[in-house]
């Protein structure tokens, strides 16, 4: 497992804590930020803690799962990227690594989350072996297709991902 942080020139990547609840808390229970995603924002704190500690076993079990992303300049945990080993079936694969990102809307728009895939792809290639990743984005939201593709992504498919028992129309990416 990877756990040293990794550093771009304006993030800092490193495994979630505990800690971090306050700062995902105000990610997670943001509308617009849920808007594509098929969840309902968050209500409560605790939602948070259950989803953190499942992180934190996917570390231990898998090696890897989703990381914070810490804007240097301030210090402030602006949400979360990076990969996750996938062990159900989606869109027919199963066992696959996923690359993902997740960013408070007032840090979109400069670039952070083409930053940190770009080093999660480098990490995924040097460090962890692994050469072939895959990320899924709702066919209507361009941005996060955007950046997948700026980082050497393709649409190989289209598939629909069943959430809570709504089917979300994505694309199936593949690099
Ligand atoms: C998806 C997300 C992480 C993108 O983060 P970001 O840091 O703003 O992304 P970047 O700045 O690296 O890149 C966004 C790209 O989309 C472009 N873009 C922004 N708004 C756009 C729009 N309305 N239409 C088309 N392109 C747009 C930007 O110009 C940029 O491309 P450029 O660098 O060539 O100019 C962020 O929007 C987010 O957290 N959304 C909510 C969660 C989510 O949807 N996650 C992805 C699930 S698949």
């Amino acid at each position: 497992m990877t756990s040293n942080p990794i550093y771009t020139e304006r993030l800092t990547l490193r495994p979630l804590e505990m800690s971090d609840a306050p700062a995902l808390f105000k990610l997670d229970s943001d509308p617009l930020v849920m808007k594509y995603l098929g969840n309902q924002p968050l209500t409560v704190i605790s939602q948070v803690y259950t989803y953190l500690e499942n992180i934190r076993n996917q570390y231990t079990q898998n090696g890897i799962g989703r990381w914070a992303v810490i804007e240097k300049s301030t210090g402030e945990l602006i949400g979360w990227s990076g990969i996750k080993f996938i062990e159900e079936e989606s869109n027919g694969y199963k066992g696959f690594y996923d690359l993902g990102y997740r960013l408070r809307p007032e840090f979109w728009g400069k670039g952070y989350a083409t930053e940190s895939s770009q080093a999660w792809i480098i990490e995924a290639e040097k460090n962890l072996k692994i050469n072939q990743l895959y990320a899924s984005a709702h066919v209507d939201n361009i941005v996060s297709q955007n950046v997948l593709s700026k980082v050497g992504f393709k649409i190989t498919g289209t598939y629909d991902f069943l959430l809570n028992g709504v089917l979300i129309p994505c694309f199936w990416m593949e690099r």
